[in-house]
């Protein structure tokens, strides 16, 4: 996929290639100039005319008529440098691959140097690069008879540098890496609910555990019994397919201790049970696995870096269906950490399946504990869908995912957890805790509910019932599914105890 090499040359012959410019280049310089030179300084016109334009995000495509080998220049405006972050450069390049992908350009360059800057060195470009190639080319094979047909798409990237070309190539692995990883989640969230059962997600979950060498325990239904996982047990007793507690293990260093846990919600689908949805609520309630899916990205990132660090990601996978068997409102179920809890709302299954999920990761030694789940259409109404919520037991291990969230560039909010709302989730005549307490903040009920069984173990819960799909198309992905958070957990693993010096 991508070559990487020193010394860019206008005699190399190319397709296209792409390069930044920033808005100081009122002079053309480097390998620009080169071009400029040889098409007799129509690239300086352009420029002073407008038609190359330095705006962020423009995309200005120059034919060289055969006055080069280098078929067309593709011109990335990139604003001002100072402006320019990590985060704003991967958008950036996701627009222009988008360009060169529609045009059904095979292979291109690209010249690295070109969008270096102070704050950003040429590693960082790289990484932005290999993971907004990945982001941006995404697609989601449909089941549309004409999408069979096979479309020309980019093969080959030439990557050019003057800088050290291993490091380079170090770095575009790593954000390449981090693209894909986020490409599986929004796959496995695209797919039907016919079509990803639990099984379907074991089954998933066992192949990247074999790839990566990931030690793999997948409970079946009798093993959940014997355990006494009667929350998520209590969500699968309508439907006809059989549940998964799915586990894998990464170790990377020598003992079993600081073990990150990923707990990621694996409905998938979510009908409400008896606490039905409305027909339009429902559509869409493929993507309620979201969280598994995130989980799952993230330990495919994880085993393909591998950090000496420890995880146990931990997803507890059934469908939320209607049947003479279903669990009902006023039913009491007991959890595998021996709460109990009333079900109030079948539709607040969620936090069934990860109340058994949470305390099954600590039974492996969790010591820290993320959770990450489609969880409340209540998270939808406070943040919008651009923001994940976030609730935390714990400031300092809040203050690590809060970091590695903005380094991936996927924005999260907190919610307060005050005793009021522990109260509240307490209240019951005959059990320990109630499902669902109230509408009013209910985002923030769910939480609550989930830190019961966190207990004193550090933890953060990420609510992307709002992030996990969109609506529209952008420059890193197609409309559907976005694969948020994967990012965000992998950084977090990778960082993990690291302090800024
Ligand atoms: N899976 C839903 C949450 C959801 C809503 C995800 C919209 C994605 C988009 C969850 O299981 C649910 O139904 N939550 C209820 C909780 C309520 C019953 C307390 C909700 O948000 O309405
Ligand atoms: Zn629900
Ligand atoms: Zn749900």
């Amino acid at each position: 996929m991508f070559t990487v090499k020193n010394e860019i040359k206008v005699q190399d012959t190319h397709e296209a290639i792409l390069i930044g410019l920033y808005a100081k280049n009122q002079k053309t310089t480097g390998l620009t100039h080169e071009i400029d030179t040889l098409v007799d300084g129509q690239i300086t016109v352009l420029l002073k005319e407008g038609d190359i334009s330095t705006k962020k995000n423009n995309v200005s495509k120059v034919h060289t008529l055969g006055k080069t080998p280098i078929k067309r220049v593709y011109f990335l405006g990139l604003g001002k440098e100072d402006e320019q972050s990590f985060e704003s450069l991967r958008e950036a390049f996701g627009k222009a691959v988008k360009v060169i992908d529609e045009a059904k350009i095979e292979s291109f360059a690209v010249d690295v140097d070109s969008f270096v800057t102070e704050k950003l060195a040429v590693q960082d470009v790289a990484h932005a690069f290999g993971e907004a190639f990945a982001l941006s080319t995404y697609k989601f094979a449909d089941y549309k008879q004409k999408s069979n047909e096979p479309e020309k798409k980019i093969e080959d990237v030439i990557v050019y540098t003057n800088d050290d070309a291993d490091e380079v190539e170090a770095s575009l692995k790593v954000g390449f890496a981090y693209g894909q990883g986020t490409n599986s989640a929004r796959t496995l969230v695209n797919l039907p609910g016919n079509m990803l059962t639990a099984t379907d997600l074991a089954n998933y979950a066992s192949e990247i555990g074999m790839k990566y060498g990931f030690e793999i325990e997948i409970l079946d239904k009798e093993e959940m019994e014997k355990l006494g996982m009667g929350a998520l047990l209590s969500v699968n007793k309508g439907s006809v397919e059989p549940p998964k507690m799915i586990v894998l293990k990464y170790q990377g260093t020598d003992n079993w201790k600081d073990v990150i846990g990923l707990v990621g919600k694996g409905i998938t689908f979510d009908t409400g049970g008896y606490s039905i949805k409305p027909k339009d609520g429902i559509v869409g309630m493929k993507s309620d696995m979201g969280g598994a899916a995130a989980v799952l990205g993230a330990m495919e990132i994880i085993g393909q870096l591998k950090p000496e660090k420890n995880v146990v990601a931990v997803i507890p996978s059934t469908d939320n269906m209607i049947s003479g068997d279903a669990f009902k409102p006023d039913d009491v179920v007991t959890s595998m950490n021996g709460k109990t809890i009333e079900i109030l709302n079948t539709d607040a299954e969620g936090r069934l399946a990860l109340a058994d999920g949470i305390t099954y990761a600590k039974f492996h030694g969790a010591s820290y504990l993320v959770d990450v789940a489609t969880l409340t259409g209540g998270v939808i109404v406070a943040l919008g869908n651009d923001i994940t919520g976030a609730m935390t037991n714990n400031e300092a291990f809040f203050e690590e995912i809060l970091e590695a969230s903005l380094e991936a560039g996927e924005p999260i909010w907190r919610l307060p957890i005050t005793e009021n709302h522990k109260k509240r989730v307490r209240k019951s005549l005959v059990a320990d805790l109630n499902n669902s307490p109230g509408r009013d903040g209910h985002a923030i009920f769910a939480g609550t509910f989930l830190g019961e069984f966190a207990e004193s173990t550090p933890w953060v819960h990420l609510d992307i019932a709002g992030t996990a799909t969109t609506t529209t198309a952008h420059n890193l992905g197609p409309a559907g599914a976005t694969g948020v958070m994967v990012r965000t957990l992998a950084t977090l693993v990778e960082r993990f105890g690291i302090t800024e010096e």
